[in-house]
């Protein structure tokens, strides 16, 4: 038996997640049986898709259940194995439980080199929300030299790494972020051309057009609603949209009608794809490559919110879900 701690889903939100969503719980996990092995959670991913997974919507993951642990991506560290691929001391990453610790199959994990790189930029930089701004950019955005490409959410976990390769590419690089210090940093760090605040900002469409004066050939959507519908109504002729998330609707009780004049996307020949990155995994080496070898380099700029301690995690995520975060938002676990 060993004495864990975890954080259960208490009961699903309508609308604002608050905090008696969460249950914390004191558990004693069983023993390990025949190919199992038993992991000591050390860094635990927050990210925005948790927040539709709490709600009973069927979507391209099921949602969270009632009274067990809420799961996410996370760096952990192997502390007894019955399983022949992995022995005590091997650094992991997958799913894990919001746990201290988790007892686990060995289905979808990847052992890591603990040396290679700080553990939590597995989660970042080198993990799901980077791998999802190289997909999108380079194979939805296509950004070409003297184009003007739009991120929104310019300095999350995503949108750093959307914006970068924009610009690595030669592209004129626009976004938009929650706080004057994000944006700051987008165009001093990140090389944004420019970028906004959308929380003071009120009249977006005007703010695209003065940045934007050449309107907009590729958007990398992270956020929806009325930005997007801004962006939407300047897309130039043949414009692409990398559809990769909408936060800013996943607390909505009414969902938020799309943009109007969808004749737009013939008349001007657009294309709007959404993807999920988790189909694309077999390009996972393809972009450990290039944008390694960007930071290697010293060619990419990069943020992260550590929060210590697994209590603190329900906190932090209705904080992710309100734009506290800067850059990559992890819990660093025990
Ligand atoms: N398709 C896929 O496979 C895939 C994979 C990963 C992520 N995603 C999506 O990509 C997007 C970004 O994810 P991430 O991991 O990079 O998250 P993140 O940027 O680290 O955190 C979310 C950020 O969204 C912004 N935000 C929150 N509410 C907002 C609102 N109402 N209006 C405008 N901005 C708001 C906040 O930043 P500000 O301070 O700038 O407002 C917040 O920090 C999300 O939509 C996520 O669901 C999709």
């Amino acid at each position: 038996m060993t004495d864990a701690v975890q954080i259960v889903l208490a009961k699903r939100p309508a609308g604002d997640v608050t905090a008696d969503c969460f249950r914390e719980e004191k558990v004693s996990l069983p023993a390990l049986a025949d190919g199992e092995l038993l992991i000591r959670t050390r860094y635990l991913s927050l990210d925005p898709y948790m927040r539709p997974r709490m709600t009973e919507l069927r979507s391209y993951v099921p949602p969270f259940e009632l009274d067990k642990p809420l799961t996410g991506g996370a760096v952990g560290e192997v502390v007894e194995s019955r399983n022949p691929r992995y022995a005590k001391g091997d650094v992991v990453t997958g799913l894990l439980n919001w746990a201290s610790h988790t007892r686990h199959d060995g289905k979808g994990l990847r052992k890591l080199d603990p040396a290679a790189a700080p553990l939590s930029a597995h989660l970042g930089v080198l993990g799901m929300p980077s791998f999802t701004a190289w997909y999108g950019m380079t194979k939805i955005c296509q950004p070409k030299a003297g184009e003007t490409v739009f991120v929104s959410a310019a300095t999350g976990a995503v949108g750093q790494v959307a914006g970068q390769l924009a610009r690595l590419a030669g592209a004129r690089v626009v976004g938009c972020a929650g706080g004057e210090d994000k944006c700051a940093w987008a165009v001093r760090e990140a090389g944004y051309d420019a970028c906004f605040n959308h929380k003071t900002e009120t009249d977006v469409g005007a703010v695209l057009d003065k940045l934007c004066p050449q309107g907009i050939d590729a958007d990398f959507e992270n956020v929806g609603g009325k930005i997007f519908h801004a962006v939407f109504e300047r897309l130039n002729n043949f414009g692409r949209v990398a559809f990769c998330g909408a936060i800013s609707e996943y607390q909505d009780q009414v969902p938020m009608a799309g943009p109007p004049k969808m004749f737009t996307i013939v008349q001007r020949r657009l294309n709007l794809q959404g993807f999920i990155i988790s189909d694309h995994v077999g390009l996972m080496g393809d972009f450990v490559r290039e944008v390694g070898g960007y930071l290697k380099d010293g060619k990419l700029k990069t943020r992260e919110t550590v929060v210590d301690g697994l209590s603190k995690a329900p906190e932090a995520f209705m904080g992710l879900l309100r734009g506290d975060n800067f850059g990559k938002l992890v819990v660093k676990v025990g």
